[in-house]
């Protein structure tokens, strides 16, 4: 299959590519590395699939040395127009949508970064399906929601405030989209 792979530097994303790669699907990674944290780790997981800082640059594709079915590109989110012709032009199966700002705290800190990624970002991943014709989508949920619902607890410390927003926020923008998505006639 031919598979989009949101936030192939990133933790998850970067050893999901790696099985896919390894299951001999055809994988486009793309990241924007950004500098939430080190950005030394996306670089050296970039190069475990065969990809070199020398030569990643923006909205450009680089070929895995390693991998022939492996190709990297450094793009935002939330670029709309770069989003709408890497669909148009990439001829994607499926997505695997790994790419978003993670982080409980730093939504407080900067809640910008998350509307950017998670919200922009993810309609835009919608949008890039429903015009190519993509039927296959996956993205994951916060593991917090594993524990507890967010909606129906009330805590009073700083922290628990925080990841209810976070979750609260994460969630809410994403079930609306997708019921959006799940219920309009396309
Ligand atoms: N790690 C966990 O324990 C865990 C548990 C449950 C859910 N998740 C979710 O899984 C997803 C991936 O988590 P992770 O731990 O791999 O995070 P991560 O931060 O290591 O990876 C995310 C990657 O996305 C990239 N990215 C962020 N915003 C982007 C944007 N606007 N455009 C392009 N790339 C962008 C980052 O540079 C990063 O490499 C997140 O949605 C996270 O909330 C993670």
């Amino acid at each position: 299959m031919n598979i989009l792979l949101t936030g192939s530097a990133g933790f998850i994303g970067s050893y999901v590519s790696r099985c896919l790669l390894d299951r001999g699907d055809t994988v486009v990674g793309l990241d924007n590395i950004n500098s939430y944290y080190d950005i030394n780790l996306k670089y050296g997981r970039l190069r475990t699939l065969g990809v070199n800082r020398e030569a990643i640059d923006w909205y450009k594709f680089v070929q895995s040395d390693t991998f022939a079915n492996f190709r990297f590109i450094r793009m935002n989110l939330e670029d709309r127009q770069a989003m709408k012709m890497l669909f148009a032009n990439g001829h994607f199966d499926v997505v695997v949508n790994l790419g978003a700002q993670a982080g409980v705290r730093y939504s407080i800190e900067n809640p910008y970064a998350y509307v950017e990624s998670n919200v922009d970002g993810f309609l835009n991943i919608l949008e890039g399906c429903r015009h190519s014709g993509i039927f296959s989508l996956a993205a994951p949920k916060s593991h917090k929601h594993k524990h507890k619902s967010a909606l129906h607890e009330t805590r009073s410390t700083a922290h628990s405030l925080e990841s209810d927003l976070h979750i609260l926020f994460k969630t809410y923008i994403q079930i609306c989209l997708h019921i959006h998505y799940i219920h309009e006639p396309h």
